[in-house]
């Protein structure tokens, strides 16, 4: 028997990471922010001048990189060949590069292995795009997490001023366009619900309510 997998996909700023953290933390099991690997993908290749269109050398990038998660007070910490880059890997210019390198077949099939081997007993909640249709396609509860653009680019601002990062308002919703219009159209792993995914619209639901949804199918799948 393989470890249980909860997917949660959905775009950024829907609330994926926040919930998925939420549960991880709840049921003790392990997380895997997948967005964080291909953010990382993206900062890596930028510190070493490896072109965006190079996709051979983004790809030999997403399987050498030395990429640990640590749990710690404040969330996952991520370390890059042994640098810290948690915030980092959330400035805007990172999203977009992410966005752009996670359209690659190439890159995309060197992390699918590696995010395959986040699963672990207990259990492991895994937040991404294509959790529920690519990475574990027999995930026993797969979410996919909607919000509008508009309540998304509110969101990131907040979490950005939280962060002591900047951003314009205006600016973070062109971007939540743009990238949505790649993840959704791209021709590889495309950001679509599952066809058996529980999809819930959290625009107007605060995180809370969320999560008491999810955790009721949870505990209806007997997965607590
Ligand atoms: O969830 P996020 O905003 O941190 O993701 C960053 C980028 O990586 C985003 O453009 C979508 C992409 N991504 C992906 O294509 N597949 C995943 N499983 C996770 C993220």
């Amino acid at each position: 028997m393989t470890a249980a997998v909860i997917a949660i996909d959905g775009p950024s700023g829907s609330g994926k990471g926040t919930l998925a953290e939420a549960l991880a933390r709840r049921l003790g099991w392990r997380l895997l922010d997948s967005g964080a690997l291909y953010r990382s993908v993206a900062l890596a290749a930028a510190q070493r001048k490896v072109g965006f269109d190079d996709e051979a050398g983004l790809a030999d990038i997403a399987r050498q990189l030395g990429i640990e998660f640590r749990p710690g007070d404040a969330g996952i910490a991520v370390r890059l060949d042994g640098q810290d880059v948690t915030l980092q890997i959330r400035a805007e210019s990172v999203s977009a590069n992410a966005s752009r390198v996670a359209a690659l077949w190439a890159v995309r099939k060197a992390l699918l292995e590696r995010q395959r081997g986040f699963r672990c007993e207990p259990g492991l909640v895994a937040d991404g795009r294509d959790m529920g249709t690519v990475v574990f396609p027999d995930a026993q509860l797969k979410v996919f997490l909607e919000a509008s653009p508009e309540e998304r680019a509110a969101r990131r601002h907040k979490q950005l001023i939280d962060k002591g990062l900047g951003g314009s308002l205006r600016g973070l919703l062109v971007g939540i366009r743009e990238r949505d219009e790649r993840d959704r159209q791209r021709v590889e792993s495309p950001l679509v619900p599952a066809q058996d995914a529980v999809v819930i619209d959290s625009t107007a639901l605060g995180i809370d309510a969320v999560e008491q949804r999810v955790w009721q199918l949870i505990e209806a799948r007997g997965l607590s």
